[in-house]
Order: structure tokens, then C-alpha cells, then sequence
């Protein structure tokens, strides 16, 4: 996957996380925001860019989304 391709993903994940009221609040009867997102990058390495309690708003997620970076490890090309 190029750069180009991983922006295409994370705005299409920005797109549809944007119908979910993405937050850590629990009451739900209160109508809070509560739908928990994480996110986990990997190439030969699983790693957590962030975990649910960092992420509170459509906005943190873009963030973290825009900050992430192709990989450049020889490891990251899948094995035929
Ligand atoms: C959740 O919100 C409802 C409605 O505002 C309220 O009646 C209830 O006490 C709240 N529950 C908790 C655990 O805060
Ligand atoms: C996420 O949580 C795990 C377990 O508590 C912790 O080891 C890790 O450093 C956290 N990662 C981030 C990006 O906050």
C-alpha cells in the first residue's frame, strides 16, 4: 500500500466513523457519546496508535489517522 492509498483509507474511515457518536461516555440513556474507536497499525509489528480512551471526537480520530505513516520495512510486502 503507497501513501496515496492510505489517505484514500483514512478518509473513507473518517467518512464512516462520522455516523457513529464516536466518545467514552457510558450513560446511554443520556444519549452520550459512546461508540469506542481504537487504532492498530501493523506491518511485521502489530502496534497501538491509540487506544479507545484516546480517541473522544471525530476530530481525535482524523488526527491520529493523518499522523499515520506507510511503512518502509522490506517485512511490511506480503510473502508469496
Ligand atoms: C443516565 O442518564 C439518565 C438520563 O439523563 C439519568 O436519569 C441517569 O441517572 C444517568 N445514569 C447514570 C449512571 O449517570
Ligand atoms: C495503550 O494501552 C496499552 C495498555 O495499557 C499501553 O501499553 C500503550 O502504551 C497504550 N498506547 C497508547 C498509544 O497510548
Amino acid at each position: 500500500m503507497g501513501s496515496a492509498n492510505l489517505r484514500k483509507i483514512s478518509t473513507v474511515v473518517s467518512l464512516v466513523m462520522s455516523k457513529f457518536t464516536i466518545g467514552n461516555r457510558a450513560n446511554i440513556s443520556a444519549g452520550e457519546h459512546n461508540t469506542r474507536v481504537a487504532v492498530i497499525t501493523y506491518d511485521h509489528v502489530a502496534r497501538i496508535v491509540a487506544n479507545f480512551t484516546d480517541i473522544n471526537s471525530l476530530g481525535d480520530l482524523s488526527t491520529v489517522l493523518n499522523k499515520i505513516q506507510v511503512s518502509n520495512t522490506a517485512d511490511a510486502n506480503l510473502y508469496e
